[in-house]
């Protein structure tokens, strides 16, 4: 896998399909989805239960693949690569926020947040400091040692933001990250990713319902029955 061009858009997608089924069955999950996303933004996906951006953030991650059209990051075309290279460009240049946190429950915060680190191979010293780093740019620095299960849920997601910075990726993909939070507890969720893009220089790309997190975006893609909106039918 090659480094891209700095130059020019960080995420392109161009003319992407996803449907699940067939015949009658068929659902057209993505329907001829283009756009480009500037480098160092944070663009909110909006759409309603069902319009597909489950699936249109797998797709840009490389955790699904499209039946059609083509998804490059970062330079690398994502609908190219074998498992090998979408293992790696999960390794170093897209990382995921999930709904539900998705910590080790057995690890400590500075363990969860040190993993992708130790999967990189950094050596302990240096992986401690940018582990206490990030830590204290999510406002834990406090609660290295406790386990996800004696965090709040507020908490346990600032871990899992710190986590997805571990690697330093170009691309922050983060799938309804406030769902589970109550709304205090969510908009400081997305003030802190806010604040991320500002500071680590990151793209972040993530869904929401919630009206006041769409606020904080950069910009705001729509999606409606798998199309973006504003774009017609093929
Ligand atoms: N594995 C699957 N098999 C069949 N259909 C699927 C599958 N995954 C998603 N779909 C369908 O694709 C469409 C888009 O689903 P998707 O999960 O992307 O929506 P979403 O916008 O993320 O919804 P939500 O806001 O509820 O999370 C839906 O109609 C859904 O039923
Ligand atoms: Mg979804």
């Amino acid at each position: 896998m090659s480094a891209g061009p700095a130059a020019g858009p960080l995420v392109s997608v161009r003319g992407v399909h996803r449907t699940y089924g067939t015949g009658a069955a068929t659902v057209h999950a993505l329907r001829d989805v283009s756009f480009d996303l500037t480098p160092g933004t944070m663009v909110a996906l909006v759409g309603r239960s069902g319009s597909g951006k489950t699936t249109l953030l797998n797709v840009i991650g490389g955790l699904d693949r499209p039946d059609a059209g083509t998804v490059r990051v970062d330079g690398v075309e994502v609908t190219a690569l074998d498992e090998d290279g979408l293992a790696r460009l999960r390794r170093e240049r897209v990382s995921y926020v999930f709904q539900t946190f998705g910590l080790i429950p057995v690890l400590s915060a500075a363990e969860n947040v040190g993993a992708p680190l130790r999967l990189a191979r950094m050596p302990a010293a240096e992986r401690e400091r940018r582990v206490g780093l990030l830590l204290e740019l999510v406002g834990l620095a406090g609660h290295a040692e406790q386990r996800p299960g004696e965090l709040s849920g507020g908490q346990q997601q600032r871990v899992a933001i710190a986590r997805a910075l571990a690697a330093s990726p170009r691309l922050l993909i983060a799938d309804e990250p406030t769902g589970q939070l109550d709304a205090e507890t969510g908009l400081s969720v997305m003030a802190l990713l806010r604040g991320v893009v500002e500071s680590e220089g990151v793209t972040a790309l993530v869904s929401t319902h919630d009206p006041t997190m769409i606020a904080l975006a950069d910009r705001v893609i729509r999606i409606r029955d798998g199309r973006l909106d504003g774009q017609e039918a093929p």
